[in-house]
Protein backbone atom coordinates (compact mmCIF):
# COMPACT_ATOMS: atom_id res chain seq x y z
CA UNK A 1 0.00 0.00 0.00
CA UNK A 2 2.71 2.53 1.11
CA UNK A 3 5.09 1.70 -2.10
CA UNK A 4 1.92 2.08 -3.97
CA UNK A 5 1.19 5.48 -2.37
CA UNK A 6 4.85 6.23 -2.92
CA UNK A 7 5.10 5.22 -6.41
CA UNK A 8 1.61 7.07 -7.46
CA UNK A 9 3.22 10.51 -6.42
CA UNK A 10 6.67 9.78 -8.09
CA UNK A 11 4.37 8.59 -11.39
CA UNK A 12 2.24 12.05 -11.10
CA UNK A 13 5.30 14.13 -10.94
CA UNK A 14 7.60 12.23 -13.18
CA UNK A 15 4.82 12.31 -16.34
CA UNK A 16 4.48 15.94 -15.45
CA UNK A 17 8.03 16.87 -16.06
CA UNK A 18 8.05 14.84 -19.74
CA UNK A 19 5.34 16.58 -22.02
CA UNK A 20 2.17 17.32 -22.25
CA UNK A 21 -0.92 16.08 -23.64
CA UNK A 22 0.63 18.10 -26.86
CA UNK A 23 3.70 17.17 -26.70
CA UNK A 24 5.27 20.42 -25.89
CA UNK A 25 8.18 20.79 -23.18
CA UNK A 26 6.04 21.65 -19.79
CA UNK A 27 7.60 25.03 -18.68
CA UNK A 28 9.20 25.93 -15.27
CA UNK A 29 5.96 27.87 -14.39
CA UNK A 30 3.79 24.70 -15.36
CA UNK A 31 6.03 22.41 -13.23
CA UNK A 32 6.02 25.11 -10.10
CA UNK A 33 2.22 24.77 -10.19
CA UNK A 34 2.63 20.65 -10.33
CA UNK A 35 4.97 20.54 -7.67
CA UNK A 36 2.88 22.70 -5.59
CA UNK A 37 -0.42 20.64 -6.12
CA UNK A 38 1.94 17.14 -5.50
CA UNK A 39 3.15 18.25 -2.24
CA UNK A 40 -0.18 19.61 -1.27
CA UNK A 41 -1.92 16.66 -1.89
CA UNK A 42 0.91 14.64 -0.30
CA UNK A 43 0.10 16.93 2.67
CA UNK A 44 -3.84 16.48 2.65
CA UNK A 45 -3.47 12.74 2.49
CA UNK A 46 -0.47 12.35 5.16
CA UNK A 47 -2.44 14.44 7.55
CA UNK A 48 -4.87 12.05 7.65
CA UNK A 49 -3.10 9.06 7.74
CA UNK A 50 -1.38 10.51 10.59
CA UNK A 51 -4.35 11.25 11.99
CA UNK A 52 -5.73 7.79 12.25
CA UNK A 53 -1.94 6.71 14.33
CA UNK A 54 0.08 5.87 10.92
CA UNK A 55 3.00 8.19 11.87
CA UNK A 56 5.21 5.64 9.69
CA UNK A 57 3.24 5.27 6.90
CA UNK A 58 2.42 9.01 6.54
CA UNK A 59 6.77 9.55 6.90
CA UNK A 60 7.05 7.13 4.58
CA UNK A 61 4.28 8.85 1.90
CA UNK A 62 6.52 12.30 2.77
CA UNK A 63 9.64 11.23 2.46
CA UNK A 64 8.63 9.60 -1.02
CA UNK A 65 7.17 12.83 -2.16
CA UNK A 66 10.22 14.76 -1.23
CA UNK A 67 12.32 12.52 -3.08
CA UNK A 68 10.48 12.47 -6.18
CA UNK A 69 9.90 16.59 -5.90
CA UNK A 70 14.12 17.28 -4.81
CA UNK A 71 15.51 17.08 -8.36
CA UNK A 72 12.85 19.45 -9.62
CA UNK A 73 13.63 21.97 -7.55
CA UNK A 74 16.98 22.61 -9.26
CA UNK A 75 15.83 26.39 -10.28
CA UNK A 76 15.47 27.18 -6.24
CA UNK A 77 18.95 25.77 -5.00
CA UNK A 78 18.31 26.80 -1.43
CA UNK A 79 14.60 25.21 -1.13
CA UNK A 80 16.01 21.91 -2.90
CA UNK A 81 18.94 22.00 -0.46
CA UNK A 82 16.63 22.52 2.71
CA UNK A 83 14.66 19.89 2.05
CA UNK A 84 17.67 17.51 1.58
CA UNK A 85 18.31 18.95 4.73
CA UNK A 86 14.86 17.47 6.25
CA UNK A 87 14.74 14.66 4.59
CA UNK A 88 18.56 13.51 6.06
CA UNK A 89 17.77 15.37 9.49
CA UNK A 90 14.40 12.84 9.35
CA UNK A 91 16.03 10.06 8.68
CA UNK A 92 17.38 10.30 12.28
CA UNK A 93 14.31 10.65 14.08
CA UNK A 94 11.43 8.53 15.70
CA UNK A 95 8.60 8.28 13.09
CA UNK A 96 6.26 10.31 14.16
CA UNK A 97 8.49 13.58 14.57
CA UNK A 98 10.40 12.76 11.42
CA UNK A 99 6.76 13.12 9.79
CA UNK A 100 6.11 16.26 11.78
CA UNK A 101 9.77 17.11 9.93
CA UNK A 102 8.98 16.20 6.63
CA UNK A 103 5.45 18.11 6.51
CA UNK A 104 7.49 20.98 7.21
CA UNK A 105 9.52 20.62 3.98
CA UNK A 106 6.22 20.05 2.32
CA UNK A 107 4.66 23.43 3.75
CA UNK A 108 8.23 25.21 2.85
CA UNK A 109 8.17 24.24 -0.67
CA UNK A 110 4.52 24.98 -1.00
CA UNK A 111 4.85 28.73 0.57
CA UNK A 112 7.65 29.70 -1.32
CA UNK A 113 6.72 28.37 -5.18
CA UNK A 114 3.03 29.29 -4.49
CA UNK A 115 2.17 31.12 -1.58
CA UNK A 116 -1.70 31.53 -2.42
CA UNK A 117 -2.11 29.63 -5.27
CA UNK A 118 -3.15 26.38 -3.73
CA UNK A 119 -6.76 26.48 -2.60
CA UNK A 120 -6.58 25.53 0.86
CA UNK A 121 -8.77 23.09 3.03
CA UNK A 122 -10.46 24.76 5.98
CA UNK A 123 -8.49 24.86 9.20
CA UNK A 124 -10.84 22.89 10.64
CA UNK A 125 -10.42 19.93 8.27
CA UNK A 126 -6.35 20.35 8.61
CA UNK A 127 -6.69 20.07 12.20
CA UNK A 128 -8.80 16.85 11.98
CA UNK A 129 -12.12 17.58 12.08
CA UNK A 130 -14.10 17.32 15.62
CA UNK A 131 -12.34 13.95 16.86
CA UNK A 132 -9.38 15.73 16.89
CA UNK A 133 -10.18 19.38 17.83
CA UNK A 134 -12.05 17.58 20.97
CA UNK A 135 -9.14 15.42 21.71
CA UNK A 136 -6.76 18.45 22.12
CA UNK A 137 -9.32 20.72 23.83
CA UNK A 138 -9.87 18.18 26.27
CA UNK A 139 -6.40 18.16 27.09
CA UNK A 140 -5.71 21.99 26.93
CA UNK A 141 -8.85 21.74 29.26
CA UNK A 142 -6.77 19.57 32.11
CA UNK A 143 -3.31 21.47 31.29
CA UNK A 144 -4.98 25.46 31.88
CA UNK A 145 -7.06 24.39 34.78
CA UNK A 146 -3.73 23.40 36.52
CA UNK A 147 -1.14 26.10 35.47
CA UNK A 148 -1.36 28.50 38.20
CA UNK A 149 -0.42 31.60 35.61
CA UNK A 150 -3.60 31.12 34.15
CA UNK A 151 -5.85 30.76 37.19
CA UNK A 152 -8.48 29.71 34.98
CA UNK A 153 -11.43 28.98 38.25
CA UNK A 154 -10.23 32.77 39.25
CA UNK A 155 -8.96 31.41 42.89
CA UNK A 156 -11.70 28.70 43.24
CA UNK A 157 -14.76 31.30 42.19
CA UNK A 158 -15.49 28.68 39.71
CA UNK A 159 -16.15 25.03 40.53
CA UNK A 160 -15.72 23.12 37.39
CA UNK A 161 -17.28 20.03 38.10
CA UNK A 162 -17.59 16.96 35.08
CA UNK A 163 -21.15 18.96 34.14
CA UNK A 164 -18.86 22.50 34.03
CA UNK A 165 -15.31 20.43 32.18
CA UNK A 166 -18.15 18.87 29.28
CA UNK A 167 -20.26 22.15 28.96
CA UNK A 168 -16.47 24.05 28.67
CA UNK A 169 -14.94 21.51 26.32
CA UNK A 170 -18.15 21.74 23.89
CA UNK A 171 -18.43 24.86 23.85
CA UNK A 172 -14.70 25.64 22.82
CA UNK A 173 -15.34 22.55 20.61
CA UNK A 174 -17.79 24.84 18.92
CA UNK A 175 -16.41 27.80 18.98
CA UNK A 176 -13.31 26.35 16.81
CA UNK A 177 -16.04 24.91 14.50
CA UNK A 178 -17.18 28.20 13.83
CA UNK A 179 -13.91 30.26 13.57
CA UNK A 180 -12.24 27.63 11.48
CA UNK A 181 -14.66 26.69 8.66
CA UNK A 182 -16.02 23.67 10.35
CA UNK A 183 -19.88 22.70 10.66
CA UNK A 184 -20.62 22.79 14.28
CA UNK A 185 -22.04 26.30 15.00
CA UNK A 186 -21.40 28.01 18.46
CA UNK A 187 -23.98 28.44 20.53
CA UNK A 188 -22.78 29.65 24.28
CA UNK A 189 -22.78 33.41 25.70
CA UNK A 190 -20.19 35.89 23.61
CA UNK A 191 -16.58 36.44 25.11
CA UNK A 192 -17.00 39.54 26.66
CA UNK A 193 -20.25 38.77 28.62
CA UNK A 194 -18.71 35.52 29.43
CA UNK A 195 -15.52 36.57 31.07
CA UNK A 196 -17.09 39.88 32.43
CA UNK A 197 -15.49 40.66 35.75
CA UNK A 198 -13.11 37.92 35.94
CA UNK A 199 -10.66 40.58 35.74
CA UNK A 200 -8.05 38.52 33.17
CA UNK A 201 -4.74 39.60 32.61
CA UNK A 202 -2.68 40.27 29.76
CA UNK A 203 0.06 37.77 31.20
CA UNK A 204 -2.81 35.25 32.05
CA UNK A 205 -4.43 35.45 28.73
CA UNK A 206 -0.46 35.11 26.94
CA UNK A 207 0.04 32.04 29.61
CA UNK A 208 -2.97 30.64 28.15
CA UNK A 209 -2.05 31.55 24.79
CA UNK A 210 1.28 29.24 25.86
CA UNK A 211 -0.76 25.95 27.04
CA UNK A 212 -2.92 26.05 23.85
CA UNK A 213 0.63 26.35 21.97
CA UNK A 214 1.96 23.27 24.40
CA UNK A 215 -0.87 21.06 23.59
CA UNK A 216 -1.01 21.40 19.90
CA UNK A 217 2.93 20.70 19.48
CA UNK A 218 2.49 17.56 21.49
CA UNK A 219 -0.56 16.12 19.47
CA UNK A 220 1.90 17.16 16.84
CA UNK A 221 -0.24 19.39 15.02
CA UNK A 222 1.84 21.00 12.76
CA UNK A 223 3.36 24.63 12.96
CA UNK A 224 1.39 26.44 9.80
CA UNK A 225 -1.86 25.72 11.53
CA UNK A 226 -0.63 26.33 14.79
CA UNK A 227 0.19 29.54 14.00
CA UNK A 228 -3.40 30.01 12.33
CA UNK A 229 -5.21 28.91 15.33
CA UNK A 230 -3.24 31.30 17.81
CA UNK A 231 -3.55 33.82 15.75
CA UNK A 232 -7.74 33.07 15.85
CA UNK A 233 -7.82 32.44 19.32
CA UNK A 234 -5.33 36.29 19.68
CA UNK A 235 -8.27 38.39 17.98
CA UNK A 236 -10.04 37.08 21.46
CA UNK A 237 -7.70 39.24 23.74
CA UNK A 238 -9.73 42.63 23.47
CA UNK A 239 -12.93 40.99 24.53
CA UNK A 240 -11.41 38.81 27.81
CA UNK A 241 -8.81 40.68 28.55
CA UNK A 242 -9.95 43.60 31.28
CA UNK A 243 -6.60 44.51 33.41
CA UNK A 244 -3.05 45.76 31.58
CA UNK A 245 -1.11 43.75 34.26
C1 LIG B 1 -6.71 33.60 30.94
C2 LIG B 1 -7.72 33.59 30.11
C3 LIG B 1 -9.07 32.96 30.40
C4 LIG B 1 -9.65 32.63 31.59
C5 LIG B 1 -9.08 32.80 32.99
C6 LIG B 1 -10.95 32.09 31.29
C7 LIG B 1 -11.86 31.64 32.24
C8 LIG B 1 -13.12 31.14 31.97
C9 LIG B 1 -14.06 30.69 32.96
C10 LIG B 1 -13.83 30.70 34.48
C11 LIG B 1 -15.17 30.25 32.31
C12 LIG B 1 -16.46 29.68 32.94
C13 LIG B 1 -17.46 30.78 33.11
C14 LIG B 1 -18.79 30.33 33.69
O1 LIG B 1 -18.94 29.18 34.04
O2 LIG B 1 -19.68 31.17 33.79
C15 LIG B 1 -14.92 30.43 30.90
C16 LIG B 1 -15.83 30.10 29.92
C17 LIG B 1 -15.52 30.11 28.59
N1 LIG B 1 -14.37 30.58 28.02
FE1 LIG B 1 -12.79 31.38 28.97
N2 LIG B 1 -11.14 32.06 29.95
C18 LIG B 1 -10.01 32.59 29.37
C19 LIG B 1 -9.77 32.73 28.02
C20 LIG B 1 -10.58 32.23 27.05
C21 LIG B 1 -10.25 32.22 25.64
C22 LIG B 1 -8.95 32.77 25.05
C23 LIG B 1 -11.31 31.64 25.00
C24 LIG B 1 -11.51 31.36 23.55
C25 LIG B 1 -10.96 32.02 22.57
C26 LIG B 1 -12.29 31.29 26.00
C27 LIG B 1 -13.49 30.68 25.73
C28 LIG B 1 -14.44 30.38 26.67
C29 LIG B 1 -15.73 29.76 26.36
C30 LIG B 1 -16.23 29.35 24.98
C31 LIG B 1 -16.42 29.61 27.56
C32 LIG B 1 -17.82 29.01 27.76
C33 LIG B 1 -18.90 30.04 27.39
C34 LIG B 1 -20.29 29.62 27.74
O3 LIG B 1 -20.50 28.86 28.71
O4 LIG B 1 -21.24 30.06 27.05
N3 LIG B 1 -11.82 31.66 27.23
N4 LIG B 1 -13.68 30.97 30.73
Amino acid sequence: MRARIVLAVLFLVGAGTLARGDDKPIDRADLDKRIVMTVYESAVLGTDIFNKGGHAECYRLYQGTLMAVHPLLDHRPKLQANVKTRLERAAKMKAADAAFELRTALDEVQNEIAPSKVAKKALWDRLGGEKSVRVVVQDFIVAAAKDPKVNFDRNGKFKFDDKAIKHLEQMLVELISETTGGPLKYTGKSMDAVHKGMGITDAEFDALAGVLIDVLKKHKVPQAEIDELVKIVAGTRGAIVEKKN
